[in-house]
């Protein structure tokens, strides 16, 4: 068998999201005790980023609401990045206040979605970032730049690549640096992944990239050692014990679990260095305050 070309392989990189996109959508209450406890074990696992809340309107993300006590309470452990999703300036105002190391902006590669979810066009929510970008970067502080429906919409079906880069772009002319381009509802194939990479990665680094897998159909960790293997991507998002959703993309499942992902990549021959049995306590302390088994979906 011919040799297949294929890029080095870095070592994989995972931010983990799980008190953010994990927790938006769970319909129980989630005392802040639990949020600061998840926080706490999953900053003794080895990642090196943790999305660990959202400054969002209440109203939209009731679960959300909290997130100035949980960056209050938790246990910043030194070499850890604290990041927090942010919508608009009144965001970043509560981001900052809250000394998040990291913010994240988010919109999406199609209008329906991004109007339910930030009732905003494209055009609108970059404008809308633009002075959200500069105040950060005035205050040094990293940003990450979401696009939602990367590969499908729940409401416009198969989005094409070269409209992902578009708005990457858009994203990058107003000093967006990283780009975390999201599977929202679990739908992209490996073959999907590869054609996004193949174009997306002519216009930005690869370094700059990462995946942000949802696992409805079961394919995110095959998606996710795709993107590592063929073109060297090493930026990856993951939730522990697998929970989440977007409350905006009806049907989406959780990410992909951190414990799935970190077992994958072992197993593939790349190590991201994070303590698998801790993570798995982690998950267990999640499970525990969401009284239900591990690895099992809210009841519907
Ligand atoms: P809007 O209604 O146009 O906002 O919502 P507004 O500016 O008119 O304000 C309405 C109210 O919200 C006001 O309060 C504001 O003060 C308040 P009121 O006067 O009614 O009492 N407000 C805020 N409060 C706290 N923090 C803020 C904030 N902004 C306004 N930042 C807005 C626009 C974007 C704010 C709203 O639609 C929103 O918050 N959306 C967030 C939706 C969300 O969080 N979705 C889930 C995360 S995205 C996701 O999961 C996808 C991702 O994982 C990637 C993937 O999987 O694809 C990232
Ligand atoms: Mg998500």
């Amino acid at each position: 068998m011919d040799a297949i070309k294929q890029a080095p392989r870095p070592t994989p990189r995972l931010v983990e999201v799980g008190p953010r996109d994990g927790l938006q959508s769970e319909k129980g209450v989630i005392s802040l005790d639990a949020k600061v406890a998840f926080v706490d074990a999953l900053s003794e696992t080895g990642l090196k980023e943790i999305e660990a809340g959202a400054f969002v309107n209440p109203k939209s993300v009731p679960q959300m609401a909290n997130s100035e006590q949980v960056f209050a309470r938790i246990k910043r452990k030194p070499g850890v990045i604290y990041s927090a999703l942010v919508p608009n300036e009144t965001g970043l105002d509560l981001a900052l206040a809250c000394k998040a190391d990291k913010i994240s902006v988010f919109t999406a590669a199609t209008e329906s979605f991004n109007q339910k979810n930030i009732k905003a066009s494209i055009k609108e929510s970059i404008e809308r970032f633009k002075p959200v970008v500069a105040r950060s970067r005035a205050a040094r502080l990293p940003v990450r730049g979401y696009i939602s429906t990367a590969f499908w919409c729940p409401y416009e079906g198969l989005v094409k690549p070269e409209k992902v880069v578009e708005v990457v772009k858009m994203l990058s002319g107003i000093g967006v640096s990283e780009f975390s381009v999201g599977d929202t509802i679990g739908k992209a194939s490996p073959d999907e992944v590869r054609k996004l990479l193949f174009v997306l990665l002519k216009a930005v680094p690869k370094d700059s990239v990462f995946l942000h897998f949802h696992n409805t159909f079961g394919r995110a960790v095959a998606n996710s050692i795709v993107a590592w293997k063929t073109f060297g991507i090493s930026g990856f998002d993951a939730s522990t014990g697998g929970v989440g959703g977007c409350p905006y993309a009806p049907g989406a499942s959780g990410n992909v679990a951190t414990e799935a992902l970190v077992s994958a990549f072992k197993a593939a021959g790349g190590d991201p260095g994070i303590d698998e049995s801790k993570l798995k306590d982690a998950a267990a302390l999640l499970f525990k305050h969401l009284g239900r088994a591990p690895g099992t979906r809210p009841p519907k």
